[in-house]
């Protein structure tokens, strides 16, 4: 199959085909992510979270997240592959988030890049789409604004911050978005903001309207054992099954079964 491009997924779009989105950040599992088929792989912050083991997407930094995604291209033969720009690395000057940017595409080999927020960045956008770098947007639930939220509860549930988020939509996508993430938001809202736009929507708990989805590859795969909210399907239980396995190896080791007459050199 072709790669995936920024032109592809506007076109699936454009065809009514949903386009499918998850996670990666290490090479072993985008290679399993791309050759499964996924159309589309973000190197998200949530690195933070379900790699660095933090409590939020904070403290990423620039150099970690071009790490993880340099990782990440190498086991990538198809998928567009994405890369999210961490808390601070774009928000200062603009200037600034475009050499963050310009780093995610020379030293880590990243195909476009990932900026949470609407109006606030849409000058931020327009220059780092300008210098050829293709932006996705984020909006709604934008996890690196949790110390201004307070908690992870839905977003735009009343009509003032909908009225806000379908203005910061249309002005990223004036600003030059090929596509924007919409998390965490009500999905009657996710599907006035994706009939309002040529580009399309990404939706992580944004309801079924989207052009396409998006999950965190450790959630669905159900390796984070803890971590269920309402929007999350689990296709794998892989926290029990990496807990058996790993229990059964322990076992072999301390009876003595392991390692057997063929597991060994003569
Ligand atoms: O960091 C991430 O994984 C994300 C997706 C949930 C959209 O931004
Ligand atoms: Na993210």
């Amino acid at each position: 199959r072709d790669k995936v491009t920024t032109q592809t997924v506007v076109d699936m779009k454009r065809h009514g085909e949903k386009i499918s989105m998850l996670t990666a950040y290490d090479f072993t599992m985008a290679g399993i992510v791309d050759g499964a088929g996924v159309d589309v792989i973000l190197v998200g912050d949530s690195a933070s979270n379900v790699m660095a083991g933090h409590e939020t997407t904070v403290p990423m930094t620039l150099n970690q997240m071009i790490y993880h995604t340099q990782c990440v291209v190498r086991g990538v033969e198809r998928a567009l592959v994405i890369a999210d720009l961490p808390f601070m690395s774009y928000q200062v000057t603009t200037k600034e988030a475009l050499k963050s940017a310009g780093r995610m595409m020379k030293e880590a080999g990243a195909h476009a890049v990932k900026l949470e927020g609407g109006e606030p960045i849409s000058n931020t956008v327009k220059r780092i789409v300008d210098a050829g770098i293709p932006v996705m947007g984020h909006l709604g639930l934008t996890p690196q604004s949790i110390y201004k939220f307070g908690t992870y509860k839905v977003r735009a549930k009343d009509e003032q911050e909908a009225d806000q988020l379908l203005k910061d939509a249309k002005i990223l996508e004036e600003a030059g978005v090929f596509s924007i993430v919409l998390e965490k938001i009500p999905s009657d809202l996710a599907k006035r903001v994706t009939e309002s736009l040529s580009v399309p929507t990404i939706g992580i708990g944004a309801g079924p309207h989207c052009d396409g989805q998006v999950l965190v590859l450790h959630d669905m795969l159900g390796l984070n054992k803890d971590f269920s909210p309402r929007f999350l399907r689990r296709y794998e239980d892989l926290h029990n099954s990496m807990d058996s396995a790993i229990k059964h190896y322990i076992d072999d080791v301390k009876t003595g079964d392991f390692p057997n007459e063929n597991e060994q050199y003569k």
